[in-house]
């Protein structure tokens, strides 16, 4: 039985298979509507989401199957002081997959131990995103054409943001890309992003926290939000979350065919101005999260 806690969980050969299925997916959807007949997804949210559980839903429902589970810790026993561990073993009997996220970091790892289904890690605190992650790979492939040979730079909450942990962690198995970290010296990247991904894999990359100065060498530039809800200080929070403020000014350096990609939500690090430039291409993003996750559904429940 195969999970998907960490983007590492596929091989570079396994992710380009998820990938094309999702294109496919995008295209011929109609081919794929009775897929997972008489299959239950669980999404058990122990944290808010609107893009990662609706989409599972979405692309549960759209495969032919039914959903179940709850959005919210304190409408589950966990506010009564249930152990993930006890969850999962008893929405195992409910359920032939089960779709989680959790404020703890090893959370879904944990949950695997105990789950006679397949677990998929929907966000696990400031660690893993690998759903994102398949949804930010087809983005860039649907823009660019190629996984391999370009510059991306990772702007904002790089210290928090799980997206960019997973999407680093899938970028190293790839050729020729270099990574330039955009954010305040607060904000920066985890050591262990550096030494046990980057570092280990080659990868070149470079740190800066001046955004105006990077964006001309970019051929994407991933945004991301200051997550309030990892800080410990409100001040803080407060001193740090203006850092970065993406403009139509600001693109006018940056190259004409730049892809902008951003997991959201947003709060206001993209000026919706920007939403009409060609080049943002953050809800196209959104529309290839149910691909991607109709293909990973399939492919865990074995389904051809
Ligand atoms: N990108 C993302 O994870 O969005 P949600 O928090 O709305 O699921």
């Amino acid at each position: 039985m195969k999970n998907l806690l960490s983007i590492t969980d596929f091989s570079v050969a396994e992710i380009d298979e998820l990938l094309e299925v999702a294109s496919d997916i995008s295209v011929n959807g109609e081919k794929y509507a009775e897929k997972c007949k008489n299959k239950i997804l669980a999404t058990l949210f122990f944290e808010p989401s609107t893009r990662t559980r609706l989409s599972f839903e979405s692309a549960m429902l759209s495969l032919g199957g039914k959903t179940l589970g709850f959005s919210d810790a304190n409408s589950s026993s966990s506010s009564k002081g249930e152990s993930v561990s006890d969850t999962i073993r008893v929405v195992s009997c409910y359920s032939d997959i089960i779709a989680m996220r959790h404020p703890k970091e090893g959370a879904p790892l944990v949950a695997s131990m105990s789950s006679t289904v397949p677990i998929i890690n929907a966000g696990d605190g400031g660690h893993n995103h690998p759903t994102q992650t398949l949804t930010d790979l087809l983005t860039i492939k649907t823009e660019k054409g190629k996984l391999d040979d370009f510059v991306i730079g990772f702007c904002g909450d790089l210290k928090f943001g799980r997206t960019v942990h997973s999407l680093i962690d899938a970028l190293a198995m790839r050729k020729g890309i270099k990574v330039v970290l955009i954010s305040p010296e607060e904000l920066k990247v985890p050591d262990y992003v550096k030494t046990d991904v980057m570092d280990k894999h080659g990868m070149e990359y470079e740190e800066t926290t001046d955004l105006e100065k990077a964006l001309p060498k970019l051929d994407v530039l991933y945004m991301t939000r200051v997550q309030q809800e990892r800080f410990f200080s409100e001040d803080e929070y407060l001193r740090l979350r203006d850092s970065y403020i993406l403009t139509l000014d600001k693109l006018q350096n940056a190259k004409k065919d730049m892809s902008i990609l951003h997991p959201l939500p947003r709060v206001n690090e993209i000026s919706v101005d920007v939403d009409k430039d060609p080049r943002a291409c953050y809800f196209k993003q959104v529309q290839n999260g149910k691909y991607v996750r109709m293909a990973l559904i399939m492919k865990l429940l074995g389904v051809k």
